[in-house]
C-alpha cells in the first residue's frame, strides 16, 4: 500500500497580514497548481483562515485551523465552531494538539468529540497523539498514545482519520530542538497502525500517520524514509516559507 506523502505546516499563534503575504509570495512559485508531488497544508490562526483560503485559489494547497469548539452551535462566547470552518472554506482542523490538551486542559473525550464534528462537517481531521518525557521514561509511550487514538475510535470509528490523519508527536520533542529518532518514530508509528488496524485492517493500511516535533530538512529525509512515517506535522520549520519547502522536497523526492 502507497501513502501519498503529506507535510503539514502549523504556524501555531504566529503571523500577520503582512508576514502571511510575504510567506505566500515566496511559496506559491512552488506551489501554485500541483507543482508539489506529496500533499501540502497550512493550519494557521481563525483569523488568518481566509486570507489563505484566497491566497491559495490556485494551488492544490489545503487550509487548515488549529481547533475547534467542542459544541455545534450557540451560546459560546468566542468559540469557532466545526461548520463555520467549513463555511469559510477551511479543509481540515488540527484536533488535540499537545499544546491545547495541556495549556487548555483538553481531554481525549473533548478531541474525539471534536473529530465527530469536523468529520460531520466535512472538515478533515489531523488528531495528534504524544507522551510526555516522564511517560516516555517510564515506559509508558505506547499505552499512552494507544488510549488517546482509542478514544478517537470508540467515538467515531477509523473514516475520520483516513480522510484526514493521525499525527504522533511526542512533547518532548516539540518546539526542543530535539526530535525523536528515526528508528524511535517507526516504533510508536508501527504500533499506532496496529490499534488502528484492530478496528479495520484495510482502512489502517490507507490512513496517513504523520511524525511531528523539531523536523527540519536535515532530518526529514531519514523520517519520511520509515515504514509507517507518512509526512510531517511541522512548527517552527514552518513559518519560513523556505524552510517548510525544503522539507516538502524530503516528501517529494520518496
Ligand atoms: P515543532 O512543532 O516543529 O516546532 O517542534 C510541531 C508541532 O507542535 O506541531
Amino acid at each position: 500500500m502507497t501513502r501519498k506523502p503529506f507535510v503539514v505546516a502549523n504556524w501555531k499563534m504566529n503571523g500577520s497580514l503582512k508576514a502571511n503575504d510575504e510567506w505566500l509570495s515566496a511559496a506559491m512559485p512552488q506551489m501554485s497548481g500541483t507543482r508539489l508531488a506529496c500533499d501540502v497544508a497550512v493550519c494557521a490562526p481563525f483569523i488568518y483562515l481566509p486570507q489563505l483560503v484566497i491566497g491559495f485559489e490556485h494551488s492544490a494547497t489545503l487550509v487548515g485551523a488549529q481547533n475547534c469548539a467542542q459544541y455545534a452551535q450557540g451560546a459560546y462566547t468566542g468559540e469557532v465552531s466545526a461548520a463555520m470552518l467549513a463555511d469559510i472554506g477551511c479543509d481540515l482542523v488540527i484536533l488535540g494538539h499537545s499544546e491545547r490538551r495541556t495549556l487548555f486542559g483538553e481531554t481525549d473525550e473533548t478531541v474525539a468529540g471534536k473529530v465527530k464534528l469536523a468529520f460531520d462537517n466535512g472538515v478533515m481531521p489531523i488528531v495528534c497523539v504524544g507522551e510526555t518525557l516522564e511517560e516516555r521514561e517510564a515506559g509508558r509511550t505506547i499505552e499512552v498514545v494507544s488510549r488517546q487514538l482509542r478514544a478517537v475510535l470508540d467515538k467515531v470509528g477509523i473514516l475520520p482519520l483516513v480522510s484526514g490523519a493521525l499525527a504522533y508527536e511526542p512533547l518532548w520533542a516539540i518546539g526542543t530542538g530535539k526530535s525523536a529518532s528515526a528508528k524511535d518514530a517507526q516504533a510508536v508509528h508501527e504500533a499506532l497502525r496496529a490499534v488502528l488496524a484492530e478496528v479495520d485492517q484495510e482502512a489502517a493500511q490507507r490512513t496517513r500517520i504523520l511524525y511531528g516535533g523539531s523536523v527540519k530538512a536535515k532530518n526529514a529525509s531519514e523520517l519520511f524514509a520509515q515504514p509507517d512515517i507518512d509526512g510531517a506535522l511541522v512548527g517552527g520549520a514552518s513559518l519560513k516559507a523556505e524552510d517548510f519547502l525544503a522539507i516538502c522536497h524530503c516528501a517529494d523526492s520518496l
